[in-house]
């Protein structure tokens, strides 16, 4: 059984997470994740400079406390990993060069992950495994949304992507022309859930381009139109929540159909939705109509696991550490690191 310590510092969560793994097997031993979003609240988004020392002060203290909570010293670890994009450029350097020092202390191998890997390895780490393949991969974040045919581990190609904003920058960004707190996502799934999908026709944009690529910003343009032609609903609990259920709808039906017919091209039965978004409770529902009629099976994990997580990162390299690939201790970060 081998053992790593793996480090997630791309946006503005500190993770950190030790793992054990076998052949084709990974357990999570400890994970940690310290939110900063009541730091960033405030400024209605991630302030990159926050996020930089939060992960300053965090780091440590938790690299300390995950494994004084599972009784290993650094001399057992046999691996090192750490996010090396996408992601903010200072906040990826802090968690990999902290994680690269702790390689070389400890002289074991030092592994720079990508983060949508990562995001892409997340639904199959409950049941302790590494992933099925082929699989076609949803990956829905904040900063995200990509279709990925995904061969074999390591072997990616991109079906399409976000033209403009990603599915979470455009619940973020509706939020808070509504008023709603940072981060936008969860507080829009807690409203729609009261409100009324049909209240409001936003568009499903590129729902027929014939294409995988999606596009958000009109969605955008359209929800601050009508709330200019209707300023009452943000006065109105019961309009903010029925403007909450038509928009997420929009984007909730675009990314189903989208995913699905992604799925039925490449002749697979596996689908794979992951990142932020995927905690969306009407998406999950959605996919979950979606799969049991048309014979696709739609994999989440829970949203620990769904969210931005040191595990995740662990777990690609853990995939790596069984396979004997070397070390990358000589690499960089790369803010703009593509996964295809
Ligand atoms: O994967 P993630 O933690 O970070 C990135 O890699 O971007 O995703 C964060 C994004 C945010 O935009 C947040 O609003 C969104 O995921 N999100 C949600 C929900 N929970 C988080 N969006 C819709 N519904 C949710 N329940
Ligand atoms: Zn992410």
């Amino acid at each position: 059984m081998k053992k790593l310590l793996a480090i997630e510092t791309s946006c503005d969560e500190t993770s950190v997470a030790l793992l054990t793994g076998d052949s084709g097997e990974v357990k999570v031993e400890a994970l940690q994740v310290s939110s900063q979003i009541d730091k960033h609240r405030p400024f209605g988004g991630v302030v990159p400079e926050l996020a930089t020392r939060q992960h300053l002060l965090h780091l440590d203290p938790m690299v300390r406390s995950t494994l004084s909570e599972v009784g290993w010293s650094l001399n057992d670890l046999d691996a090192v990993a750490a996010t090396r994009g996408p992601g903010l450029n200072s906040s990826l350097l802090i968690g990999f060069s902290f994680a690269n020092a702790i390689a070389v202390s400890a002289d074991t191998v030092f592994y720079g992950i990508n983060h949508l890997e990562g995001h892409l390895y997340s639904p199959f780490i409950e049941q302790g495994q590494l992933p099925e393949f082929p699989q076609v991969a949803l990956i829905v974040s904040g900063g995200h949304t990509q279709l990925i045919h995904a061969e074999s581990a390591g072997s990616y190609r991109r079906l399409g992507t976000t033209l403009d904003d990603a599915a979470g920058e455009a619940f973020d960004k509706i939020a808070k022309m509504l008023g709603l707190p940072y981060p936008g996502g969860p507080e829009v799934d807690k409203r729609a859930a009261l409100g009324n999908v049909k209240a409001w026709d936003f568009p499903r944009s590129m729902l027929h381009s014939g294409d995988f690529n999606f596009s958000f910003s009109g969605l955008k343009t359209s929800a601050r139109t009508a709330l200019q032609k209707a300023p009452e609903v943000l006065k109105d609990e019961g309009k903010l929540n029925d403007f909450c259920a038509s928009f997420q709808e929009a984007i909730v039906e675009v990314l189903v159909k989208k995913g699905m017919k992604a799925a039925h091209e490449c002749g697979h039965t596996l689908l794979t939705v992951s990142g932020g978004v995927s905690c969306n409770k009407r998406l999950r529902e959605a996919f979950a109509e979606a799969s049991a009629k048309e014979g696709v099976r739609c994999l989440f994990s829970s949203p620990k696991f769904s969210t931005d997580n040191a595990a995740m990162i662990g777990a690609v390299a853990i995939d790596r550490l069984m396979g004997g690939a070397p070390s990358d201790l000589d690499v960089d970060v790369d803010p703009n690191l593509k996964l295809a």
